[in-house]
């Protein structure tokens, strides 16, 4: 593995995902493949689970860490080709790109969409321009479309849970006052079509993802319907792709519950506001996967990482 920018840099989902869950019995036994090698992770955005967890995979690999919270300590980055720099932007991702390549030898990035320019967002400004300007390989922490990281934690916790040979899937909609990417949502649907299972995308009328990534997912409107004999809930919120970046609708009714939930697992990406986009009462049971899905964090990133790393060699 060069890179780690989506799903489609993974070539077998299922060897993948078993290489995982053997990582994960035995952590530290590749310790030597990051020897006298460094990882810098960039933070455009706040971050509790892939900080920690990205750091833990590349300690557990012998990798030395270099973090930095870019969005509040970097100068502000020019991404235009002839740009005049005379406005708010100093430094160029050319030069802000080939620097970083200095100082370690792989990356890996956090930038969240702006939800206020969606060709801009699609564009991945950030993370294109490092892989574009770079000499290492650039892992995706999130971006603005898609959270690659996470959907591989996802699929990891499926296949240590699931009992099925084709599990039923559900990907619900839930109410939130702000408006967020659809990076996590993009990514899961990803990962669950490259899966044996039966996926259900269900959202209210107007919260259609990107048609492009969802195609072959069913879409069913009606959440009850959806969520009927459902072996996986997976609960998160996205703003409008269409009316980019809006809340178009914060109908309490969706929100997720134990009685909705049935026998279903649940799951979530974390954060999660309680009581909002599911209620207590869910995430305190044992049908909930969440701080499994955080722990997977650890060995998603670090089969990543170590791929890369073998690569290097
Ligand atoms: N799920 C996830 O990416 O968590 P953080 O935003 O805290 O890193």
């Amino acid at each position: 593995m060069k890179h780690y920018i989506s799903i489609q840099d993974i070539d077998s989902l299922p060897n993948l995902v078993k290489e995982a869950r053997d990582l994960k019995a035995n952590a530290k036994a590749y310790k030597h493949l990051g020897e006298d090698k460094t990882i810098c992770l960039l933070f455009f955005n706040n971050s509790l689970r892939t900080r920690l967890s990205t750091q833990k995979a590349a300690m557990n690999l012998g990798l030395e860490v270099m973090v930095m919270n870019f969005g509040s300590e970097g100068w502000a980055l020019e991404y235009g080709d002839g740009t005049v720099m005379d406005q708010g932007t100093s430094e160029h991702i050319k030069e802000a790109a080939q620097v970083v390549s200095q100082f370690c030898d792989i990356v890996a990035i956090r930038a969240f969409a702006s939800l206020n320019d969606k060709e801009n967002d699609e564009a991945e400004l950030v993370l294109n321009g490092f892989k574009k300007y770079t000499t290492i390989p650039v892992v995706n922490m999130e971006s603005s479309v898609g959270h690659p990281l996470q959907a591989l934690a996802d699929a990891i916790t499926i296949a240590e849970q699931n009992t099925k040979p084709k599990p039923k899937v559900v990907l619900s909609w839930a109410p939130h006052p702000k408006a967020l990417p659809h990076a996590v949502a993009n990514s899961f649907a990803e990962m669950m079509l490259k899966q044996d299972a039966e996926f259900v995308i269900t959202h209210p009328v107007g919260y259609e993802l990107n048609p492009k990534i969802t195609k072959g997912a069913k879409i069913e409107y009606d959440q009850n319907k959806a969520l009927k004999d459902a072996d996986f809930v997976y609960v998160k919120n996205w703003s409008s792709y269409n009316d980019y970046g809006k809340v178009v609708n914060q109908d309490k009714n969706w929100m997720m519950t134990k009685e909705k939930l049935g026998t279903a697992k649940f799951m979530h990406c974390l954060p999660v506001r309680r009581n909002v986009v599911v209620e207590d009462a869910v995430l305190d049971s044992d049908q909930s996967l969440v701080i499994e899905q955080a722990n997977n964090r650890t060995y998603s990133a670090q089969i990543v990482l170590k791929k890369i790393l073998e690569n290097l060699h």
